[in-house]
């Protein structure tokens, strides 16, 4: 009997197919989650560990062409296996198209499902190791060189234990390049422990981090381990480390150079094997010169530092990421994929995105709520309408001029196109091709 159990994720919508498969599938000694949608698939993908996604293609609503679509983006390691009841010469090429490896015609026998299975583990090993830097993690995307630099370091990092140091803003993904480190490397088998620093009173610090002994202070009333124990194996991430205090900063300085900690209240040393990623969105130097910071532990913990620039310094990432959420969203509440209007796109690229991706998305989310149709400039909320930023400096072509104030009239009257041509005094055909 295998000793790991590897999780399978099945998706059909009829019920007692997927009782079938399920209990093969546990016969042949792996953990099954059942999802008889698309949309409940999604959310165990999301919350678990899935190795292996075996799904039907005829649903009602999302389709499992839409779930593999879907998943080769997100997850593009995890290997599919198609299970349909309508083996048409047009169905099997488009699977084969969306990545999917293998393809199961209803009915089958168990033997035939287990040669299905091992085909599929086996060519996920080939293909792992043979492409390593179009790899795209944790569901991250972006178009930007910024972001293709970003996804160079984690390549980087991501197999061996070196300190690294995110910053950038609020909001901008430093927890998302965090566990995209840890999760496609090599440690990802060990744990992912993430410590907000800001959280945690300065004088629990040391005893949060580095564990303590029974009696070492009013309170302590037995052995316990810290953060650091609990890393073993895995990865550490210290977010928001500048507002760790000063005498625990003493002695992490010591468990990066030594890899060695002490309890509180204990002198005896224990070694840890566990790699450290530490984030920040104030800027240390200055915490330095204000002696708030030391900077020795600055530069251990900048071995490899990873800027991630605000949202309005890689615009050309904004579409993909709007499609990402309107997805995540749309399956979420609307059980579908909703679609937004050029115009709209556009709006939310000029905007300047002062709380970034966790602002976007969050816009996102409520447009995704309130639209019924595809979202439209009518959508967007009124507050961001007024602070897009219309490039103004130096002096521009007449038509460009002319774009950019039809663009903003239509802005005023919501995409209302015949009270655009009435302010503008045109017709509307006028209108309507200077549109096209
Ligand atoms: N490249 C990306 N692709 C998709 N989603 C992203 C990307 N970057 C960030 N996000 C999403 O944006 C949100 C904010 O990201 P995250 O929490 O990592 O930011 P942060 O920099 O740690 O923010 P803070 O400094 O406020 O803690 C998260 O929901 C995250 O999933
Ligand atoms: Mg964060």
């Amino acid at each position: 009997m295998a000793l790991h159990k590897e999780n399978i994720l099945v998706v059909d919508d009829d019920i007692h197919i997927l009782e079938l498969l399920s209990r093969q599938l546990k016969s042949l000694d792996y953990h099954v989650y059942k999802a008889i949608s698309v949309k409940e698939a999604l959310y165990i993908l999301r919350d678990s560990t899935v190795d292996l996604l075996i799904t039907d293609i005829q649903m009602p609503e999302v389709d499992g062409l839409q779930l593999l679509k879907y998943a080769n983006e997100h997850y593009p390691l995890m290997p599919k296996l198609v299970v349909t009841g309508y083996p048409s010469v047009d169905g099997a090429l488009e699977v084969i198209k969306t990545g999917a490896i293998d393809y199961l015609t209803k009915p089958f026998t168990k033997v035939e499902l287990k040669k299905s299975i091992d085909k599929a583990f086996n060519n996920k090993e080939k293909q792992s190791s043979s492409t390593k830097s179009d790899i795209k993690f944790e569901g991250m995307v972006g178009s930007s060189s910024a972001f293709q630099d970003i996804l160079n370091i984690i390549d980087r990092v991501r197999d061996n234990r070196a300190t690294v140091l995110i910053t950038g803003e609020s909001g901008t993904g430093k927890e998302l390049v965090a566990r995209a480190i840890h999760y496609s490397g090599k440690f990802s088998k060990g744990p992912f422990i993430a410590v907000n620093c800001g959280a945690i009173p300065e004088s629990l610090q040391e005893a949060e981090l580095f564990g303590y002994m029974k009696g070492a202070f009013t309170g302590a009333n037995e052995n316990r381990g810290g953060f650091f124990q609990a890393a073993e194996g895995g990865t550490l991430f210290l977010d928001e480390i500048g507002a760790a205090g000063l005498a625990v900063q003493t002695k992490l300085l010591r468990a990066l150079q030594e890899k060695e900690i002490t309890r509180v209240g204990s002198r005896k040393l224990e070694k840890v094997e566990i790699r450290i990623v530490a984030a920040t969105n104030v800027n240390l130097l200055e915490e330095i010169k204000n002696k708030n910071f030391r900077e020795d532990l600055y530069y251990r913990l900048t071995v490899v530092e990873i800027n991630v620039p605000p949202l309005r310094e890689r615009k050309t990432d904004i579409p993909l990421l709007v499609e990402k959420f309107l997805r995540k969203y749309g399956v979420e509440y609307k059980d579908r994929l909703p679609r937004i209007s050029s115009v709209a796109l556009e709006i939310l690229e000029r905007y300047p995105w002062p709380g970034n991706i966790r602002e976007l998305e969050n816009i996102v989310q409520r447009m995704v709520i309130m639209s019924d149709g595809p979202i439209g400039v009518e959508d967007i909320p009124e507050f961001l309408k007024y602070q897009i930023d219309f490039p103004q400096k130096g002096l521009v072509p007449l038509r460009e001029m002319e774009k950019e104030y039809i663009k903003k009239v239509l802005l005023h009257t919501k995409g209302n196109k015949t009270k655009a041509a009435e302010i503008l005094q045109i017709d509307r055909k006028t209108l309507r091709d200077k549109l096209d």
